[in-house]
């Protein structure tokens, strides 16, 4: 099951829902992975849409009944990743559900899901939005390396402690699978998160709780959402420095995408080997705390 009892946020009414929403990614997921007949598969995805409707609606009135502080972007939270799951809608009615795209689906919404419940969510009851983490790094690698393994631990329960970290600069990056997101502001040049298959496999079984072999659709995409968690927690950390970057969406590639000599650290996982890079159009040193 991929419900968790630490997911709770000990408001009753919001805990069943999210018991619920749970349960229907599970039988989302499962359509996809026994090639269900598209009837099945369509139902399953149509209560989970109308679902997360109802449930986000009635989230947003608990936070505002309670004066939430950071209601306004959690609700732009909700609202995004509504428009993801209609957009994929569309898309599979136009493609004849096309099982890559099915895939893709499934990989998406299990990460975004697990996330928001696990850490967002959590925020509705621990009171104010906390502060960016301020945390010391000395090079701005090491701040989206740190923040790769915070979200791994809370996606997947993966302890970070256990984590050994070794420089690898002007080393030919390590990895099966590289996800790249391109950051534009105050920091140009793009982010860099490099998993071998084993941590991949290790990481989206944790969050389907189901059985993979291989790095398909659904495991790319996924990692595609934790790669796009994990920098944007870097980034708003930097903003808390003063420091703004934006980044653009995540993209996949089986080659290491930047050549040249990025920062770089390999990480040891204990579940498997992970490269983060940074490859920045002007080296840059990190401002103070
Ligand atoms: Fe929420």
């Amino acid at each position: 099951m991929m419900w968790k009892d630490s997911y709770r946020i000990g408001v009753e009414r919001i805990d069943r829902q999210h018991i619920e929403l749970f349960r229907m990614t599970e039988d989302l997921v499962k359509a996809v992975a026994e090639r269900a007949p598209v009837e099945v598969y369509q139902k399953a995805l149509g209560f989970l849409t109308d679902y997360v409707i109802y449930h986000f609606r009635d989230e947003e009135d608990y936070q505002a009944s309670i004066h939430y502080s950071g209601m306004e972007a959690h609700k732009e939270e909700h609202r995004q990743f509504t428009q993801t799951v209609l957009s994929y809608e569309t898309k599979l009615r136009e493609n004849g559900f096309d099982l890559g795209t099915k895939k893709d689906l499934a990989g998406a919404v299990t990460a975004w899901l697990i996330y928001h419940v696990a850490d967002t969510d959590q925020k509705i009851v621990a009171g104010a939005v906390s502060a960016p983490d301020e945390s010391a790094f000395d090079r701005y690698v090491d701040l989206f390396a740190g923040s790769a393994l915070e979200v791994m631990e809370t996606m997947t329960g993966l302890d970070r402690t256990k984590a050994r970290r070794q420089a690898a600069e002007g080393r030919t990056l390590q990895g099966d699978v590289f996800i790249s997101l391109a950051l534009v502001g105050d920091l140009k040049g793009s982010a860099v998160l490099g998993f071998s298959q084993e941590l991949a496999l290790y990481l989206v079984r944790a969050m389907t709780m189901m059985e993979l072999s291989e790095v398909d659709e659904l495991v790319q995409s996924a990692l595609c959402e934790l790669t796009n968690i994990s920098c944007g927690n870097a980034a708003t950390a930097l903003a808390g420095r003063g420091l703004h970057c934006d980044i653009r969406p995540p993209v996949l590639t089986r080659e290491a995408p930047c050549g040249g000599a990025p920062d770089a650290v390999w990480v040891e996982t204990g579940a498997g080997g992970l490269t983060v890079a940074l490859c920045l159009d002007s080296p840059a040193q990190p401002p103070r705390a």
